[in-house]
């Protein structure tokens, strides 16, 4: 078994809800590795007596799941009614052209990925964002961008 595998078989079968599940599966290997490999989708498939495809429908219907590995930093911007109403549009705007990039995803060297969040949790500190995993409130188009480009400045929190 590859060291992948051992993972995915460790994610899967280190579930303790009392029900587990395909998404409970899938959400299991996305907290491992961030990301559900197509061997993860073959495993929870045998795991859980169902089809590669049925599996596949599952994953693909959860905008969350990322399909490939992670970059190195991940840049989240609000885009929740609290966030909406304070600016957002004008972070997201301004976080998207300090990361060099024309729209969310990831960016093309694999240095960093954009994308929106439908609530980070802290509406009272809105408009937020989020810059691997932490998270930064009042945030405005200016501090938006600076926050992205000392990201940018620092080793991927994977290495
Ligand atoms: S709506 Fe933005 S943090 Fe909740």
């Amino acid at each position: 078994m590859s060291g992948l595998e051992q993972r995915i078989h460790d994610a899967v079968h280190g579930q303790t809800q009392p029900t587990v599940t395909v998404l409970s599966s899938l959400l299991a290997v996305e907290d491992e590795l961030g990301y559900i490999p197509k061997e993860a989708v073959e495993f929870v498939a045998g795991f859980s007596n169902s089809t590669v495809n049925d599996v596949w429908a599952v994953a693909s219907f959860y905008p969350n799941f990322r399909f490939e590995p992670p970059t190195e930093h991940l840049v989240e911007v609000c885009w929740g009614a609290s966030c909406h109403l304070v600016g957002a549009m004008g972070v997201f705007k301004s976080v998207i052209e300090a990361a060099g990039m024309d729209d969310e995803g990831d960016r093309a060297d694999k240095r960093v990925t954009v994308r929106f969040n439908t609530c980070l949790g802290a509406c009272s500190q809105a408009p937020v964002m989020s810059l691997d995993h932490h998270l930064a409130g009042r945030v405005n188009p200016e501090s938006a961008a600076k926050n992205v480009a000392n990201l940018l400045e620092q080793e991927g929190h994977g290495s």
